[in-house]
C-alpha cells in the first residue's frame, strides 16, 4: 500500500471534485490517500511522509493558481523524486482542439517555465458555473468561450469534465503505484519537453 498526497487548487469546486473522483479509484486499489487544498499562502505538508503525488489546479486568469504554483517551486526537489502526476482545469480544453496536454498551452507553458517534471500529465476541461460568477466574471467567461470557438456561454451551470478521461488518468496513476510495488523500474517521462 502506498501513502498518496493529493495537492490542488481550486476556486468553484471542480478541481476538488475531479481530485474526489481520483481519490476514490485509489483508495479502492488499497492505497492511502490525503486530499490536501492549497488556498493559502502557508501551507506545511511533510511531503516526505508520501509515496506519490497527485497535483491539480484550475485555470483562473490565464494562470494557475499563485498558492499552487509557489507550493510547487519551494518543493520540486521532493515532488521530482516521486511518481508525481499533475493536471490542469480550464475551459479551453472542452476545444477538441485544446484538450490535448501537448495542445493546451496553459499546461505547455506551465511545465516550460516551471521546474516541476511529472511522470504524467492531463488536461481536463472544467465547469462553467454562471450561478456562482459576478457580473465581470460573467462577462470575461463569455469572452473566453466566445475567442476560443466563438460559441456563446451557456444559459446555465454546465460540466465539461470527460469523467472517463479522469477515471483513466486515475488507473494509470494505480498502474504506477502498482509498479514501483513490484520494484519496476521508473519509466518516466521526467524528460518530457513541451515546445
Ligand atoms: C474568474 C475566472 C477566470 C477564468 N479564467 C480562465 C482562463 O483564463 N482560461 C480558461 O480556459 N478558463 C478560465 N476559467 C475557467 C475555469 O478554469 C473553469 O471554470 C474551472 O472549471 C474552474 O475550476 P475550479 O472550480 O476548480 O476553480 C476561469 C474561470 C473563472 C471563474
Amino acid at each position: 500500500m502506498s501513502k498518496v498526497a493529493m495537492l490542488f487548487a481550486s476556486r468553484e469546486g471542480q478541481t476538488q471534485k475531479i481530485v474526489e473522483r481520483m481519490r476514490l479509484i485509489v483508495t479502492r486499489a488499497g492505497h492511502e490517500v490525503d486530499l490536501i487544498h492549497l488556498e493559502g499562502p502557508v501551507t506545511k505538508v511533510r511531503l516526505e511522509h508520501y509515496d506519490a503525488f497527485v497535483l491539480g489546479s484550475s485555470v483562473r486568469y490565464g494562470r494557475h493558481h499563485d498558492y499552487f504554483c509557489r507550493f510547487v517551486e519551494q518543493n520540486t526537489t521532493v515532488l521530482n523524486s516521486k511518481p508525481c502526476y499533475f493536471f490542469s482545469v480550464n475551459l479551453t480544453a472542452r476545444k477538441a482542439n485544446r484538450s490535448e496536454p501537448h495542445q493546451n498551452s496553459y499546461l505547455t507553458k506551465y511545465l516550460r517555465y516551471g521546474s516541476l517534471r511529472p511522470d504524467s500529465v492531463e488536461v481536463f476541461a472544467g465547469a462553467f458555473k454562471l450561478s456562482r460568477y459576478g457580473f465581470f466574471q460573467k462577462q470575461l467567461l463569455s469572452l473566453i468561450l466566445k475567442v476560443s470557438d466563438g460559441t456563446a456561454a451557456p444559459s446555465e451551470d454546465r460540466e465539461f469534465t470527460d469523467w472517463c478521461r479522469v477515471i483513466r488518468f486515475a488507473e494509470r496513476f494505480v498502474q504506477q503505484l502498482g509498479d514501483e510495488a513490484r520494484g519496476c523500474q521508473r519509466h518516466i517521462s521526467k524528460q518530457l519537453v513541451y515546445a
